[in-house]
């Protein structure tokens, strides 16, 4: 089913590219980091054109629910230990300086996509002490936090930190205006990128720039992000009846749910699990039983899933593509932040472009340290990577699909609530009919002659 966003929001038909093209700076993905970035490129004096394989935020933009916030799960504690409280206050600058700029941005365009400033919490129905450490230590790195114990949710949490001044919005209504102001060819596949230059399936375009922001890079070589990034799937409700909240809720617990006003709807999320690992499905009947629970009486008006992709030590990665291709730019690994991250992404990547001084720059780059928990994280990644390759040899069923990822080789597995073969390596998505849905995959899968 299709998110609340894309059922309200018809964004206009781009042309394809048609034949070649030469100009400063492409951008591979129109979705919100890809569109964002080729807004301020041209701001900035460079002229720059997007790729889209499909059509503008037909991508995960639609799918999000759209928190704009600084406020990353339990991340600052964790950053200091890992990169020190200077690197930790660049990531809280860089995603406050983020929901500043959406503010700002929107007025000055006077774009109508109910953006609304909302405080933001996590909560803990079992242990406060780590909220309260978080809030100490974002503090210190200048973010507007506290601690409580109590909170508006219909049960009572044994903590909630809160994050003023945050923000929410309709992100597919924000897009559509942002992209006006930039040049987009939708239906416009990439295929291969060559040094300066872009293959697609319409034509060949040749740059000084090259960004990659189509979610998962599809190029394995250089940068090797198949084998430092993984994805994950989590499900969101849209129930009408729930009550008015006025905040954005995440709980820390294990199996915690998030909780997101939108006008007279509560958005209700939950059940993420790594891309390729939901055999036995029941992540939408495990919230619509929380929401009957919760809020009794209330109706589901929608349902719909999301990816994220998921870096080793949980931070995005954006800057250098590798340092063999010095004038490649990436933009990924958003995790479930991909509101403030695809706008610190822009900032970043335009001022790496045009060579201004960008200190945030530094906790985000993807040759930045790898730390002990990129390690832990990497032996995992790599043990799912070898289970899903090794199964590629085992007996494929008999259905329409030959279940082996076209990516690098994964077996694929069943996804009974999307009714889509997912791949628990580096998490592409294909229908049943075996149609690419999501890379990083570039084709869709084999089927079997019989049901060719
Ligand atoms: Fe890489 Fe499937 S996504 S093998």
């Amino acid at each position: 089913m299709e998110s609340i966003w894309t059922a309200e929001t018809e964004i206009r038909r781009r042309e394809p590219l048609e034949g070649d093209l030469e100009t400063s700076a492409v951008v591979i993905g129109a979705g919100l980091a890809g569109i964002l970035t080729a807004y301020y490129l041209e701001q900035a004096g460079v002229p720059t054109v997007v790729l889209e394989a499909d059509r503008m935020g037909r991508g995960q933009t639609k799918n999000t629910t759209a928190k704009i916030t600084s406020q990353h799960g339990l991340v600052y504690d964790r950053l200091v230990q890992a990169f020190g409280h200077g690197m930790a206050k660049h990531y809280a600058q860089a995603n406050e300086a983020a929901i500043k700029e959406y503010g700002r941005l929107i007025s000055e365009l006077e774009i109508d996509c109910d953006f609304v400033r909302c405080p933001a919490y996590l909560y803990s129905q079992e242990d406060a002490g780590l909220l309260k450490q978080e809030a100490e230590t974002a503090r210190k790195l200048g973010i507007m936090a506290s601690f409580d114990t109590s909170s508006e949710l219909p049960f009572s949490v044994a903590g909630a930190m809160k994050f003023e001044n945050q923000a929410r919005f309709q992100p597919l209504k924000f897009l559509e205006k942002i992209g006006e102001k930039v040049t987009v060819y939708e239906e416009t596949k990439a295929l291969k990128v060559e040094r300066n230059q872009v293959m697609t399936d319409k034509g060949q375009v040749t740059a000084e720039y090259i960004v990659f922001a189509s979610h998962f890079p599809f190029t394995n070589l250089p940068g090797y992000y198949f084998a430092r990034m993984y994805q994950e799937r989590s499900y969101v409700v849209a129930l009408e009846g729930a009550g008015p909240l006025e905040g954005m809720y995440l709980g820390i617990d294990p199996g915690g749910l998030s909780f997101r006003p939108q006008g007279n709807l509560l958005l209700l999320g939950g059940g993420s699990h790594r891309t390729g690992l939901n055999k036995g499905g029941g992540k939408y009947e495990m919230l619509r039983s929380k929401a009957a629970g919760l809020y009794p009486g209330c109706q589901e008006l929608a349902h719909w899933a999301a990816q994220d992709c998921v870096t080793l030590d949980g931070i995005p990665y954006i800057g250098r593509f590798s340092r063999r291709e010095p004038n490649w730019y990436v933009a990924t690994g958003f995790g479930k932040w991909g509101m403030t991250s695809a706008m610190a992404s822009a900032h970043i990547l335009t001022d790496l472009i045009t060579e201004q001084d960008c200190p945030e720059a530094d906790i985000f780059s993807p040759q930045r340290p790898f730390t002990a928990q990129a390690a832990k994280e990497l032996a995992i990644h790599s043990g799912h990577t070898m289970k899903g390759l090794a199964k590629h040899v085992l007996p494929a069923g008999k259905g329409k699909v030959i279940p082996n990822c076209p990516h690098m080789g994964c077996r694929l597995e069943w996804n009974s609530d999307e009714d889509s073969y997912d791949c628990p390596c580096h998490g592409s998505r294909f229908d049943q009919e075996g149609r690419l849905l999501d890379g990083p995959a570039q084709t869709d899968c084999q089927r079997r002659k019989e049901f060719k």
